[in-house]
């Protein structure tokens, strides 16, 4: 973790984003409820406002699955994951309303909890057309539930980051249940294809983003080969690293992240230990290696985090022969101090004087 990193308490970044959020969110329910009455008079405020929420929720559902993909591929997208739970926090909280106005409106006249009705007052589960689309919904729901209360850094740090990440992993099973929800919903209502159309749209795009981003991780993954005889394999030529950034490897099965920074090189494992951030994505900010995601930050020699904080990332041998850097793929226990590669003054100047 870094020093400035403060997991609790706002930043003006942190109520910028917020505000920006639901400045937009606000905007949009008004125009849809505005344009929505224009051109359904007769609907009635209920449905406009259960509709309006509803596709609120999932267009932000939407544009979060979208973040992580984006800013594999452009750095610039970053700023929008830093408080990527606020959206989902905000998206949850949409689609409690929408849920909660849908219950009211069509379960809760009867003598059974209006909760039950929604699982059975629709027994047709034997149908695909008729399926009772609001109880994949109601699914949906409790999973966006477990997820945004489980989203600050309190239960990330006390559930373990592999749990966490399992649970929050299991937004893609809300988003496979509400695709079917809207679809299912949309087909039994008889509505205009349009929200249909918009949804396939979407759907899309996300598996689009998904699958470019995979097949560019995917080509990271190339095993280096051992080139020495000492086991220590070819990574690049120094001049293929900018200062303070790193080139990213695959060695030993395990990512890399070989950083050039002040006349040395070091290597770290690539992963960070917040949420399994690429670090190689990250630069060298106060002598550390920051995490791009959030802002965790590991010193390079040792992998280890600035003290008060305890983190600490497996480290690699690393060495520069004839202008070319090498790694150890053996990974040595997290922390372990290894000496930094140190390039000469001429191979310094040089790797500058090829990368301007
Ligand atoms: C308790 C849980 C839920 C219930 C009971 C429920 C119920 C409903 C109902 C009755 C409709 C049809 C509304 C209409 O045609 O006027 C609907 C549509 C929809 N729902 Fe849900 N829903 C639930 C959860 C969710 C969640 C979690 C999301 C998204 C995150 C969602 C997104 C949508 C969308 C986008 C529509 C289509 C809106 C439209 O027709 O324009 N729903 N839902
Ligand atoms: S700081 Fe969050 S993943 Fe690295």
């Amino acid at each position: 973790m870094s020093v400035q990193y403060q997991a609790i308490g706002w930043n003006r970044q942190k109520r910028l984003y917020d505000a920006i959020l639901v400045g937009l969110v606000a905007l949009y329910i008004a125009l849809f409820a505005g344009i929505g009455s224009l051109v359904h008079p007769n609907a009635t405020a209920e449905t406009l406002l259960i509709r309006g929420f509803g596709t609120a929720a999932i267009l932000l559902l939407h544009v979060i699955l979208a973040i992580g993909p984006l800013c594999r591929l452009n750095a610039r997208f970053l700023p929008l994951l830093y408080n990527r739970r606020h959206l989902g926090v905000t998206m949850f909280l949409l689609a409690l309303v929408h849920g909660v106005f849908s219950i009211a409106q069509f379960h809760a006249l009867g003598d059974r909890n209006p909760l039950v009705r929604v699982l059975v007052s629709n027994p047709r589960y034997d149908s695909f057309i008729e399926f009772p689309f609001q109880s994949l919904g109601f699914l949906a729901l409790l999973i966006l539930f477990v997820m945004a209360a489980t989203s600050h850094d309190f239960w990330l740090n006390n559930l373990t980051p592999a749990i966490w990440k399992r649970i929050h992993m299991t937004v893609y099973v809300a988003y496979a249940l509400l695709v079917a929800h809207v679809t299912l919903g949309a087909l039994q209502s008889e509505r205009d294809p349009l929200l249909a159309a918009t949804l396939v749209v979407g759907l899309g795009a996300v598996l689009m983003l998904h699958l470019i981003a995979a097949r560019r991780e995917g080509r990271m993954d190339n095993e280096l080969r051992v080139t020495e005889a000492d086991g220590f394999m070819d990574v690049c030529p120094i001049s293929a690293i900018p200062e303070n950034r790193a080139k990213v490897v695959c060695a030993g099965g395990e990512r890399v992240a070989v950083f050039r920074y002040d006349g040395k090189v070091s290597a770290i494992s690539n992963v960070c230990l917040h949420q399994n951030g690429p670090l190689g994505e990250g630069r060298i900010v106060d002598g550390c290696i920051t995490c791009p995601w959030h802002g965790y930050q590991y010193k390079p020699e040792n992998g280890a985090a600035p003290l008060p904080f305890t983190e600490k990332v497996a480290t690699y041998a690393v060495r520069v022969r004839d202008g070319r850097v090498q790694i150890d793929p053996r990974a040595n226990p997290p922390g372990t101090f290894i000496e930094p590669a140190r390039l000469s003054s001429y191979t310094a100047r040089d790797c500058d004087a090829q990368l301007r």
